[in-house]
Parts: C-alpha cells; structure tokens; sequence
C-alpha cells in the first residue's frame, strides 16, 4: 500500500513528528499560533521559493504542517522534528549537511537548498488522522 495513516492526536503544539512515507521521511508538525504568525508575516518577496503558509496546509488547518523531511538541495533528513529544539535561526528546520535553513512553514530561508520542503498529497480521514498519499 503506497499510503500511510498517522495518529495526530498526541502531537502537542509546537512538537513535531517523524514518520515515513513511500520509505522517505515525513515531518508532521502542530503549529503554535506564534509559529503560524511568525510565518504569515514573511513578505512573499523576501521568499526563494514563495509560498504562503496557507498554500502548505488545508484551510481550517493551518496549524498542521506535513512536508517530506527530506532537504531538497541534496536529501539529507533536517533537523527539528524530535530532536528536541535544534529547530535554525528560522524556527522550522535546521539541514545539517551542508546548512539549509527551513522557516514555519518549512520554506527555505537560507542555505544552498532551492526549494520549500515538499508537501506531499494528503488528507484529514478524521480530526486525528492523516492519511498521506
Ligand atoms: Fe541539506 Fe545540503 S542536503 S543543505
């Protein structure tokens, strides 16, 4: 089966989860309201990759981000979900290969890394589950 269901329900505000996805690793996060402004009042412009938090997430859920944790400069697995507070001067993730940056909304900042972390296809099968893939 190529999709996987991940229990969200013990996933606190501003922790965030690893899980795997087609064998690759995927973050799953529970966005503070501080973390969700921090994002919003980025300036599009100032983006390399520009994407609102709101593009990243499902309306109504904005609090839920879910990307691949796979950085996309050359696929090392970011810090910052379950290493406790390695998190980067952006408050998302930290790459540590070769120090990519990822803000919030997992979209790059900083660091050789061209592209946000992906978002893969996914969906809420309920108020505690996603169903990714
Ligand atoms: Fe992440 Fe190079 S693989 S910065």
């Amino acid at each position: 089966e190529s999709s996987t269901e991940i229990d969200i329900s013990q996933i606190a505000p501003g922790q965030a989860i690893k899980a795997v996805f087609r064998k690759q690793p995927v973050f799953v996060r529970n966005l503070t309201p501080v973390e969700i402004s921090e994002a919003d009042k980025v300036p599009l412009s100032s983006l390399r990759d520009p994407q609102t938090l709101e593009e990243r997430t499902k309306p109504g859920k904005t609090n839920w981000l879910i990307t691949m944790g796979v950085c996309t400069h050359l696929g090392c697995v970011p810090l910052g979900a379950g290493e406790g507070e390695v998190k980067g001067e952006f408050g998302g993730y930290f790459c540590p290969c070769h120090g990519s940056v990822y803000d919030t909304a997992a979209r790059i900042r900083k660091g050789p890394a061209p592209k946000n972390l992906e978002v893969p296809v996914y969906e809420f099968t309920s108020d505690t589950v996603v169903k990714i893939g």
